[in-house]
C-alpha cells in the first residue's frame, strides 16, 4: 500500500486497521472478539488489505444489496496482488467470464435468471433422500468405534458428492474438486507467497481445463443434470448461456457448492457440542433443527466476509468512503450486531429472528445454493442427533483454519462417544 494513499481516520479506526490480520491468530481462530471491538466504528481502513472493512449489520446489508452504489466486480479478485509469474500462468488457460458472483446488472440479472430454476427450494427438495442415504452411509462406515472426525469422516466429502450428483460430475472427481476449492480460496482470499501463488495458479488452470472438458462433453451429449440444464436454459428473449459462461458457473459451483457446506457442518458441531444444552434439546426434539440451522449460520457463518467496490463516493454509517474503494463486508460481524440480535455471542436455537442473518449474503446475489446448504445441514443434524446423542468434542483439540479473509471452518473436528 502507498502510505500517502492512507485515508484520514480516527485513532480507533487506525488501531482497528492495524490490528486486523485475518490470516493469523488470534483473528484466524476466533474473529468474534475483534469483530465486537470493530463494531464501535461502522467502517475502518485496513492498510494490509487496502480494503475498507464494514462492521455493522444494516451497513453490511446496504453494501451487499445496493448495486447502484456498490459493484460486485471485485468479489473474485485476489486479495493479494497477483505476481507477474502467476499472472502469466493464469493467462495461459484460466478463462472465466463474468456470470454470477462478480457480475453486476444487467449481466448478473440475465445469468441469475437462467441459473435460478435448478436451485429453487422445490428443485433441491428431491435431493433429500440422496443426502440422507449418503449421511447414513458415512455414519455406518466411519462412526463405529467410539471416535471419529466430523470433517474427515463425514463433512469433507458429503457436500461434494451431493453437488457433483446435481451437476452431473463423476464422483471419482471429488479429490480433484476438493483440492481445487482450497486452491481457489488461498489464491483469491489468502495471502500466499509469490512461489505459492504460481503453484496455485497452475492448479487453477488445470481445474479450468477439467471443467471446460465436462461442459464440452455435456454440450455434445446432454444428460439429466444441471450442466445440461444450464446449457439448455431459456428465459423469454434472453440469449442462452454460452459454454464459457456455463464453465464459469460450473467452476464456481464446484467450489462454492461444497467447501462452504463442509465448513458449515464443522462450525455447527463445534457450537452445538460446546453448548451441550442446545445439542441435548435438538436430540430430544428434532423439530427444533431448522431454526437451529439458521442460528448456527448466524453465529458462525462459513463465509464470514464478502466483497464489493464503491462505484461512487459514498457514506457508510456517516464515514466518507471514496469512489473506487474496495470493501470487505464482515457478514459474521453483522450477524453479531446487538442492534439486531440481542445477546449476540450466545447460541440460542430458539432465537426468533435467527433467519435474518446475512450468512448467505443479501440482495440480488444472495447465495444460489442456500436451499441446498440448509437441506444438507438439517439432514446431517437429524441423522447424527438420532444416532449419536452422546457425541462429545475431544477436549483440548487445537482447531486449524485455512488462512484467508472469508471462508471459515475447522479443518478437523474430533469427537467421541460411549456406545
Ligand atoms: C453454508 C453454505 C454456504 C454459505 C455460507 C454460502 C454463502 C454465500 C455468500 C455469502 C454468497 C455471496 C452473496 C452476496 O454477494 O450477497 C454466496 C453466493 C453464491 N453461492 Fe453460496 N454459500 C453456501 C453454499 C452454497 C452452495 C451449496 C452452492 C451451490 C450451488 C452455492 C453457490 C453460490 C453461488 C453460485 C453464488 C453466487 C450467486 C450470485 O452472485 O448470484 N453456495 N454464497
Amino acid at each position: 500500500m502507498n502510505p500517502q494513499a492512507a485515508p484520514a481516520q480516527s485513532e480507533l479506526q487506525q488501531q482497528l486497521g492495524a490490528a486486523y490480520d485475518p490470516f493469523n491468530d488470534p483473528i484466524l481462530t476466533n474473529p468474534f472478539p475483534f469483530f465486537a471491538e470493530a463494531r464501535a466504528v461502522p467502517v475502518f481502513y485496513s492498510p494490509k488489505l487496502d480494503y475498507w472493512v464494514v462492521t455493522r449489520y444494516h451497513d453490511c446489508r446496504e453494501v451487499l444489496q445496493n448495486s447502484k452504489l456498490y459493484s460486485a466486480s471485485n468479489t473474485l479478485d485476489s486479495i493479494k496482488p497477483v505476481c507477474p509469474h502467476a499472472r502469466q500462468i493464469m493467462q495461459s488457460g484460466f478463462r472465466p467470464v463474468k456470470t454470477l458472483t462478480n457480475a453486476d446488472p444487467p449481466i448478473h440479472t440475465r445469468t441469475r435468471r437462467l441459473a435460478n430454476a435448478a436451485f429453487t427450494r422445490s428443485g433441491v427438495a428431491k435431493w433429500e433422500g440422496y443426502v440422507r442415504d449418503l449421511t447414513r452411509g458415512y455414519l455406518d462406515a466411519h462412526f463405529k468405534n467410539g471416535h471419529a472426525d466430523m470433517i474427515a469422516d463425514l463433512g469433507y466429502q458429503l457436500p461434494a458428492l451431493v453437488i457433483f450428483r446435481i451437476m452431473g460430475v463423476p464422483p471419482e472427481s471429488v479429490p480433484v474438486a476438493k483440492a481445487a476449492s482450497s486452491t481457489r480460496i488461498l489464491f483469491n482470499w489468502g495471502y500466499p507467497t509469490d512461489e505459492e501463488q504460481a503453484k496455485l495458479a497452475q492448479d487453477s488452470v488445470d481445474f479450468w481445463a477439467f471443467a471446460e472438458k465436462l461442459v464440452a462433453e455435456r454440450a455434445r451429449s446432454p444428460g439429466d443434470d444441471f450442466i445440461s440444464a444450464l446449457l439448455q436454459a431459456r428465459d423469454g428473449d434472453l440469449p442462452a448461456l454460452s459454454e464459457a459462461e456455463v464453465t464459469t458457473i460450473l467452476s464456481a459451483t464446484l467450489t462454492a457448492g461444497h467447501e462452504t457446506t463442509t465448513s458449515a457442518i464443522g462450525n455447527a458441531f463445534w457450537w452445538l457440542l460446546t453448548n451441550r444444552h442446545a445439542w441435548e434439546e435438538i436430540c430430544a426434539d428434532r423439530s427444533l433443527i431448522p431454526n437451529a440451522v439458521e442460528e448456527l449460520l448466524r453465529i458462525d457463518p462459513s463465509v464470514n466476509s464478502w466483497r464489493r467496490k464503491a462505484i461512487a463516493d459514498v457514506e457508510i454509517g456517516g464515514v466518507k468512503v471514496p469512489a473506487g474503494a474496495n470493501l470487505l463486508v464482515l457478514v459474521a460481524s453483522g450477524n453479531h450486531d446487538p442492534a439486531v440480535f440481542p445477546d449476540p455471542e450466545t447460541l440460542d436455537i430458539h432465537r426468533t429472528n435467527a433467519k435474518e442473518h446475512i450468512g448467505f449474503g443479501y440482495g440480488a446475489h444472495i447465495c444460489l445454493g442456500a436451499p441446498l446448504a440448509r437441506l444438507e445441514l438439517r439432514v446431517v443434524l437429524e441423522e447424527v442427533s438420532a444416532r449419536l446423542p452422546g457425541l462429545r468434542l475431544v477436549p483440548d483439540q487445537k482447531l486449524e483454519f485455512l488462512p484467508n479473509t472469508s471462508f471459515r471452518g475447522p479443518r478437523s473436528l474430533k469427537v467421541n462417544w460411549v456406545s
